[in-house]
């Protein structure tokens, strides 16, 4: 057994093209390194994947992201194999499914692998609940057990006091979430999610988005999610993978998406995203020496030496008060020596996961806030101006990437 954050799922060399001499010349021309509209125009095949792998660790969202015909469900689909590949491995759970077929692949398809797509294909005259239990149906599992099952994926989704309405009765959204209990219902250890929730409106999409991830924080599935939508790729996923034109261009969490997009075309996309949604306190905080209340107004400003301000901690090391050096400089300059009368209690404070965005308004007071961990210790001082300015380097990136695709 594959243990959490091992590889589960693995792409190796995957190459699929559509057409009808797929190991032909088109084949050579992919291997030789042309690009899908070369290889089209010279061999009139159609490039599904181009030398793709990827590799997805147990327990992790792996979302793959990209443009309309970019080869997103052509490589979910290489996993159930509702494609066969030209060429390359797709390994899952050890399996080589590529070398699956009839009763020993559905049986693999079954115990392993649920799915939702972006049509939720739900039978609309029937009710709610025996449309959630149809997987199970078709394996043959008896009714009561196959109810029980889906009552319980229903509560997951919120959705088990609906149980005995049709699903014409429902709105987009919770025919959705049927959709995804249905997946759920079989408790397989992966989800493939083609576009899952992109008929949905903005609003109940981002319902839908942080409810999977509820669900996911509970369950702990393997998720192969796919999405057009980068906003949505960087929000749930723990690790990006984009892709254009059959080739996996980078790589990433969302944070080394936004900060080091490793191509002008990752970063043209990256541009349109809010980076301070994706970049942690962490990230920007920086280290502060802590200031003692028994210490002189003179010895705390040699240790807070020309950073922007430190903090007086109590004997657990806990935030109490705030020197900003303007404070420090001006109480000095009219010959205070008392440190107790230089200090604000009046700070902001944060967390290291805190997302810069969400540190917006304690920053427009333009103080230096205390970054604290979950025991409310003093772990790092987030300067305002530091967080402005690496949302403005991220931006300067991004500028760079553009001269470089223009020039
Ligand atoms: N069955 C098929 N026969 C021929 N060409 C196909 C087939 N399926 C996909 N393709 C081609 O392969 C390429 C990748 O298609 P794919 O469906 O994987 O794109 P996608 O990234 O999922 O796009 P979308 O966001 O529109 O769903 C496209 O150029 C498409 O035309
Ligand atoms: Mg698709």
């Amino acid at each position: 057994m594959v243990a959490e954050g091992e590889n589960l799922i693995e792409l190796k060399h995957v190459y699929k093209l559509f057409g009808p001499q797929p190991r032909g010349r088109a084949f050579d021309l992919c291997r030789a390194g042309l690009g899908k509209n070369e290889v089209q125009r010279l061999s009139g095949h159609v490039v599904g994947l181009n030398d793709v792998n990827f590799s997805i660790r147990k327990g992790e969202i792996f979302v793959v992201m990209g443009l309309s015909g970019s080869g997103k469900s052509t490589a979910i689909r290489t996993v159930n194999k509702l494609h066969d590949t030209t060429h390359g491995e797709v390994i899952v759970d050890g399996v080589d499914v590529q070398k699956l077929s009839g009763p020993a692949l559905q049986e693999f398809r079954r115990q392993k692998m649920g799915m939702v797509f972006q049509h939720f294909a739900l039978f609309p005259h029937r009710n709610v609940i025996d449309n959630t239990g149809y997987g199970l149906k078709v394996q043959g599992v008896p009714k009561a057990d196959r109810d029980k099952a889906s009552m319980q994926a229903l509560s997951l989704v919120g959705l088990e006091s609906y149980a005995l309405n049709a699903t014409s009765e429902l709105s987009g959204g919770m025919q959705q979430r049927v959709g995804l209990a249905r997946a759920l219902a079989s408790d397989p250890e992966i989800l493939l999610m083609d576009e899952a929730f992109s008929a949905l409106d903005p609003l109940i999409r981002r319902q839908m988005q942080d409810e999977m991830m509820e669900i996911q924080n509970e369950l702990h599935k393997t998720i192969l999610f796919i999405t057009h939508d980068l906003n949505e790729a960087l929000r749930i996923g723990d690790r990006v993978c984009i892709m254009k034109d059959g080739v996996v261009v980078q790589i990433g969490t969302p944070e080394e998406i936004l900060t080091q997009p490793a191509t002008g075309y990752v970063a043209e996309f990256v541009q349109d995203v809010d980076q301070g949604r994706v970049i942690a306190t962490s990230d920007v905080m920086v280290e502060t020496q802590a200031l003692r209340d028994t210490m002189s107004l003179a010895e705390a400003m040699e240790l807070i030496d020309d950073s922007t301000g430190g903090f007086v901690v109590d004997d657990v090391g806990r935030p109490t008060g705030l020197l900003t050096s303007e404070d420090a400089a001006r109480a000095s300059a009219m010959g205070t020596t008392d440190l107790a009368s230089a200090l604000r209690i009046d700070f902001e404070s944060t967390r290291p996961t805190v997302t810069l965005n969400e540190n917006y308004a304690a920053a427009g007071r333009g103080l230096p806030i205390a970054v604290v961990d979950d025991g409310g210790v003093l772990v790092g001082l987030l300067d305002p101006k530091g967080m402005m300015e690496e949302l403005g380097r991220v931006e300067q990136l991004i500028d760079g990437f553009e001269r470089e695709v223009f020039m």
